[in-house]
């Protein structure tokens, strides 16, 4: 049984964005009305160079700032990395763990993920853990074994509701324009769900799943229409403001 939970659609900006790009930002934000805003939780998750800015310029609006991946630790000697903790002083309330391209071009495993999930709590951020299969593993029929797995691995011990969120994004769906079938979210979503209530009790049935992968205007209404997916993780369409309030008009 699934509990009502106000959803989150949240833009990953990946590595995009300059300065400027803050314009586009302040025209999403503006996009966003007060009615919308009561029905959809909002968010940008901007590289680490912007988010300070765009916290700035985020202030005393209905949409959140969030960072795109932390170090485990706290601060120390590791050149280039940000904490989570840094991300919080500049003005995050969020941090995506384990997105795909992070365990492709990082070489991140699931301990990793949860770490930095668990190095996301302590800095007071919420943490959006991502997993999904690669093509051939959907092709072999393991789906759902590898979100299991991932999940069991990534999700860390006193995750709740209000600290966690698990993005499901099937790695051959991202930034290919294909997206599974309703059918095939709501199988995943499905067994998600039920991981996550066995695990979490009541907290794992409010704990709010979204769908990643190739998420635009026209397949929003349907894709967030699937029962247990309560939001997206939107990429390239969350550089456009009329794109991305297109895809947040599923919730209007
Ligand atoms: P996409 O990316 O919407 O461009 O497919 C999604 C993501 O990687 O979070």
């Amino acid at each position: 049984m699934s509990v009502t939970v106000k959803p989150l659609v949240a833009g990953n900006w990946k590595m995009n964005g300059l300065l400027a790009d803050l314009e586009e930002f302040g025209r999403m934000s503006a996009g966003i009305s007060s009615a919308l805003s009561q029905s959809v939780d909002t968010m940008i998750c901007a590289p680490a160079t912007l988010i300070g800015a765009m916290a700035g310029k985020a202030a005393g609006g209905s949409m959140a700032i969030g960072g795109q991946d932390c170090h485990p630790d706290a601060s120390g000697a590791h050149t280039g990395d940000v904490s989570a903790e840094m991300l919080r002083d500049a003005g995050a309330t969020a941090v995506i763990v384990g997105h795909s391209e992070r365990r492709t071009d990082h070489g991140e495993g699931d301990d990793k993920v949860a770490a930095k999930a668990m190095a996301a709590w302590r800095a007071g951020l919420l943490a959006i853990i991502c997993v999904g299969e690669t093509e051939k593993e959907r092709k072999a029929g393991n789906a759902l074994s590898v979100v299991e797995r991932q999940l069991n691995g990534s999700v860390p011990d006193g995750a709740t509701a209000a600290n966690t969120v698990v993005a499901y994004e099937p790695v051959w769906a991202i930034g290919t324009g294909l997206t599974p079938t309703a059918g095939d979210v709501e199988e995943v979503h499905k067994a998600m769900r039920a991981n996550l209530s066995a695990r979490f009790g009541g907290e794992g049935e409010a704990m709010r799943l979204l769908y990643g992968g190739s998420v635009k205007p026209a397949n929003a209404a349907e894709l967030m229409a699937v029962t247990d997916v309560n939001g997206a993780l939107v990429g390239g369409a969350s550089l456009k403001s009329d794109d991305f309030i297109g895809i947040l008009k599923a919730y209007a």
